[in-house]
């Protein structure tokens, strides 16, 4: 007979950022040039004391790393919260292979298969295969962009909380709207969690990276602290993703307890990469000062030329590096389908994230896309004629 996979395993989606990668690689290796705007993943070099950092410690035994986290590692993290005015001991943080596991580890520290989690919608896609994967069933609340993604009022997420409701999560800066939650907003979802004993589930991997204010971490509101689970990430502050390094950070002790036997559980975090971030997180503050300077140059750049495309409607992003855009097209999944497969301008194409797979609501978002500015300002200005032109050949076919 032949096994039968698990129906989670069947359930789960294939990423929409991820799931045309082949096409892309197809139209590469039929001369066409890609640029690729559909993952998060920047063409910008991280400070070079990491790769430094790499060799210097590329010698002897490669031991595993404590499931706390290599203490001096952990110690540059307490020293880089320190800085935005957060005191926290070593139990307070734990190293994780990117902020996508501490995801994991926060929703499974929070709820258990059956219990609820209230998202904003449209939302990372990891946290849907997550709740797949785990059995929390996440309950969304739509941010809108003719309302510039605002909170709706307190009653409307009221009306979806349940006696199985364990959580809310809350991205800042957010990925896909590019959404900064204001101080206002944020004490609402605090006071919501308050009222009804929930945790709150605060991604904060683009913290640095946002367009006013100060970068901020919602481990600050003393009176949340028992409520307040903090996925950390050192992917793109540092514009490091591939070093898998990210961060559980909460003053809630049973919450670090639970999160340190999953960690235990998958043993550790790369030791390399722990040590070779330690300068980086000691400078972070100085470090993402240019970064964050270069985002707001091309969130400009791209911005500026979508919203000159006819027909398109986008808001301004506020964080993070995404923009997201409506267009004037039926199915974004298939007009992304033609941009890689049947389309090129002069030999060269463009890849975005079609948004659907973004909702937990189905049929929301059909001709919604994402793009990453992860490229250059003139490579960008490039990809948006290419869009133009490629949205108007669409809809003349
Ligand atoms: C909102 C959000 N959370 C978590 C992650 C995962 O980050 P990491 O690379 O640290 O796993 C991403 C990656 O794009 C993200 O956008």
């Amino acid at each position: 007979m032949t096994p039968r996979i698990s129906k989670r395993g069947e359930k789960v989606m294939f990423s929409p950022i991820r799931k045309y990668m082949p096409l892309m690689d197809e139209a590469e290796k039929r001369g066409v040039h890609v640029y690729r705007l559909n993952t998060g993943d920047p063409d910008i070099l991280p400070p070079p004391a990491f790769h430094k950092g790499i060799k210097a410690h590329a010698k002897g035994n490669l031991k595993y790393a404590p499931s706390t986290g290599i203490p001096e590692h952990v110690e540059a993290w307490i020293e880089y919260y320190k800085k935005l005015g957060v005191s926290l001991e070593p139990k307070n943080i734990i190293p994780t292979v990117g902020c996508a596991e501490a995801i994991l580890f926060a929703m499974q520290a929070a709820a258990d298969p059956g219990d609820e989690i209230i998202v904003f919608e449209p939302v990372y896609v990891s946290y849907k295969s997550f709740s797949v994967m785990t059995g929390i069933k996440l309950v969304p609340v739509l941010l809108d962009l003719e309302k510039n993604f605002a909170l709706p009022p307190v009653s409307e997420i009221e009306k979806k909380i349940t006696k199985k409701t364990r959580a809310i999560v809350v991205v800042n800066p957010d990925n896909p709207t590019g959404k900064l939650w204001s101080e206002k907003e944020l004490s609402s979802i605090v006071g919501l969690a308050k009222k009804h004993g929930l945790f709150i589930i605060a991604d904060e991997t683009y913290r640095e990276i946002r367009f006013s204010g100060k970068p901020h971490t919602l481990l600050s509101e003393k009176s949340a602290s028992e409520h307040v689970i903090v996925t950390d990430s050192a992917s793109k502050r540092f514009s490091l993703p591939g070093a898998r390094v990210g961060a559980v950070v909460s003053l809630n002790d049973s919450v670090m307890q639970a999160v340190l036997k999953f960690a235990q559980a998958r043993l550790s975090v790369g030791t390399l990469e722990q040590k070779a971030l330690i300068p980086l997180l000691r400078e972070a503050h100085t470090l993402t000062v240019s970064l964050k300077k270069e985002y707001l140059k091309r969130r400009d750049a791209v911005y500026a030329a979508l919203s000159a495309i006819p027909g398109v409607k986008c808001s301004k992003p506020e964080g993070a590096f995404y923009i997201y855009a409506r267009l004037p097209v039926e199915s974004a999944e298939e007009f992304v389908k033609f941009l890689i497969k049947d389309f090129n301008y002069k030999g060269e194409t463009v890849a975005v994230s079609p948004m659907a797979d973004f909702y937990i609501t189905p049929g929301l978002g059909k001709n919604e896309i994402r793009i990453a500015y992860v490229l250059s300002v003139p490579k960008l200005k490039r990809a948006m004629e290419i869009l133009a032109c490629a949205l108007a050949a669409y809809n003349n076919r």
